[in-house]
């Protein structure tokens, strides 16, 4: 069926349109109307327009008029005027169309969920809006989500082009490899009882192509992990996945901070400093109790363990008997007026992260209270208060443990404060980037009862630490880099092992026997003996910077067709059950 085609959208008509005869084609965001005057706002990814149907209009256009209801998809002709009463808050307000005709292009069923920014919408649970995730999508924020997604993608291929990088697309149905999460696995229906994996990253790929003499490359490429989500991660996810040869980790620093300075001009209009700051791991395990600290507030931590190690409260001294134990300290700015219940929440919530408990101080008008005061000397607590920086009305917060966990409790405490105090909401529209470096390059699993890479098996240690592999792996370091923004872990990457010899003794430290690793990475390790150049790079996050770029904190709004925290897709039930046939042709059956 043929219809009047728009002439314009319905964000483009302006005052100097008066007059014009136009037609709009979009779908009705709503009808009001007044007496005998229809009021119709029509809708496409533009904008929203006013169309007039007046009482002095033909009774077919007004037995039309009525008929409209949200989301009909409607042709409105007719001519630009003046409005008596301009809406300022949209760009067509100064405007409306005084209608001449109207078709109704294509009816809907009452939405179950009306498609406004405003509280209507929120009312909907997020499980409904996706699984009708077609009409969610028609919301003005989430389109602008996608335009933004759309202009970054743009940025990126003319960035990297620009410096020289070649894009090369690299397989979907490749080898499981063990490396970081959990692989999703395809069944070979010609080799039966064989499995594709989809890819984590590109990883051993990109390697590869390194070896093949490509230099630079990039490509915009989906990951899969099967992993378990939260709100900024999903099972399959989009990387901006970099390598180079030839080079040492200042380059690929040098260029993603380029790359990153760029984005920001152009997407948010913010000039973003360069050179980015950068801590160590063990630094920035240390004074934020996290690999990727939200450097946009202070609240540091504190390092105490020789401050108590010998002092009454058995709790601090156990832990600094202990190799590896610490006691360390947040201090909590100006919340010492924090109540019980308050202390208690926070307590509740270092639970969650493995604390056996949280003891606490408060400095309050000139006193000092605490449960463990007793068990201190007043030289200790001044050592604590001076070496914390505590003021009067200032809160600590201090947790007893092994190294890393002592201080991930203080991380995640540091940031519940940072909500609760207020701090968060000052600094809602600044962005601090971080470089992570000096990774420890393994690290051993109670778990698995052997030493695990932190980032894949591929990072190069740092030529200063490989003599520690085989006497103590686990103070290695590695020549790994993070990109942290705002408490995200935005982009991670290293200088890879470009040595067949280095990488053997990787794995075998990393508990592969030699025909393991020869039958997981074999093709590596053959690729390494021919001539593999230097080599290094990095892979952006790009779902997290769109994330960031919109001022979100829910990976789920900017990726099209999301799953949810349990991996479901609720708009087309995925994953479903198949039919016996199908597993059948895969040589597969089901256990009861
Ligand atoms: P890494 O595993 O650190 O490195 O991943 C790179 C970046 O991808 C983003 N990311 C995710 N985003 C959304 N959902 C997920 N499940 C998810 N997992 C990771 C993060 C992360 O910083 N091959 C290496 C890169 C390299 O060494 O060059 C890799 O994949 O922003
Ligand atoms: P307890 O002696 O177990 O009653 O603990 C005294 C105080 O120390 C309480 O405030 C506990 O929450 C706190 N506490 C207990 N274990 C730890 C720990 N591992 N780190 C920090 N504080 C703790």
């Amino acid at each position: 069926m043929s219809f009047s085609q728009r002439t314009h959208t319905c964000g483009e008509l302006r005052e100097g349109n008066a007059g014009a005869t136009v037609t709009l084609n979009g779908w009705v965001h709503v009808v009001r109307s007044f007496g005998s005057v229809y009021f119709i706002d029509i809708r496409d990814r533009h904008g929203i327009t006013q169309a007039v149907v007046g009482a002095e209009s033909a009774e077919s256009i007004r037995s039309l008029a009525k008929e409209l209801r949200s989301e009909f998809v409607i042709s409105v002709s007719g001519i630009v005027r003046l409005r008596e009463n301009p809406n300022p808050k949209i760009p067509t307000g100064l405007i409306e169309i005084d209608a001449t005709a109207i078709e109704i292009i294509n009816r809907a069923e009452l939405p179950p969920f009306e498609i406004h920014e405003h509280e209507e919408s929120s009312q909907a649970s997020e499980e409904l809006r996706l699984k009708y995730r077609f009409l969610d999508l028609r919301r003005r924020s989430l389109q602008q989500n996608f335009i933004t997604r759309n202009t970054l993608y743009q940025l990126t291929h003319s960035f990297f082009a620009e410096h020289g990088f070649i894009e090369v697309e690299t397989p979907i149905l490749m080898k499981s490899t063990p490396e970081g999460a959990r692989d999703f696995l395809v069944p070979s229906r010609i080799n039966k009882g064989k499995f594709y994996a989809l890819p984590q990253s590109p990883q051993l790929y990109k390697q590869i192509l390194m070896v093949s003499g490509f230099d630079k490359y990039m490509q915009i490429v989906k990951c899969f992990r099967d992993e378990d989500l939260r709100a900024d991660r999903q099972p399959e996810f989009t990387q901006i996945d970099v390598e180079m040869s030839f080079v040492e980790q200042g380059t690929v620093i040098d260029l993603v901070e380029e790359f990153t300075t760029r984005v920001w001009k152009e997407l948010k209009q913010v000039d973003v400093a360069t050179p980015f700051k950068r801590l160590s791991w063990h630094e920035a395990m240390t004074k934020y109790g996290s690999d990727k600290p939200d450097l946009r507030y202070g609240l540091e931590l504190t390092t105490v363990t020789d401050t108590v190690r010998s002092c009454g409260f058995s709790v601090f001294t156990d832990a600094a008997a202990k190799k590896h134990g610490t006691v360390a300290c947040l201090n909590a700015k100006g919340c010492a007026g924090f109540s019980r219940k308050q202390i208690d929440e926070l307590t509740d919530h270092a639970k969650k992260y493995g604390a056996k408990g949280v003891a606490w101080m408060k400095f309050s008008e000139g006193v000092t209270t605490s449960p463990i005061a007793k068990f201190l000397t007043e030289s200790e607590i001044e050592s604590i208060r001076t070496a914390a920086n505590a003021e009067d009305g200032d809160l600590l917060l201090f947790a007893a443990d092994e190294f890393e966990r002592c201080y991930t409790i203080l991380g995640a405490l540091r940031i519940e404060v940072a909500k609760r105090s207020g701090i968060l909401d000052t600094v809602k529209n600044e962005f601090a980037f971080l470089w992570v470096t000096e990774f420890p390059l393994m690290e051993y699993s109670e778990e698995e009862q052997r030493y695990i890479a932190r980032h894949h098996p591929f990072t190069a240690p740092m030529n200063e630490d490989v003599h520690l592999l085989e006497t103590d792996p686990t103070q290695a370091r590695a020549k790994a880099h993070d990109l942290v923004c705002n408490g995200y872990e935005i982009a991670g990457g290293s200088i890879r092992i470009h040595n067949s010899e280095i990488q053997q003794r990787m794995f075998d430290l990393l508990g592969f026997s030699k025909e393991d690793a020869q039958s997981k990475f074999g093709f590596l390790l053959d690729a390494l003996k021919f001539g593999a150049p230097p080599h290094g790079g990095i892979a952006l996050g790009f779902d997290r910077w769109v994330m960031l770029l919109c001022g979100t904190d829910n990976i789920r709004d900017v990726i099209a067709f999301p799953k949810t925290t349990s991996g479901l897709s609720l708009m087309d039930n995925s994953p479903s059950a198949v039919d016996t046939k199908q597993l059948g042709e895969l040589g597969i059956s089901l256990k009861e």
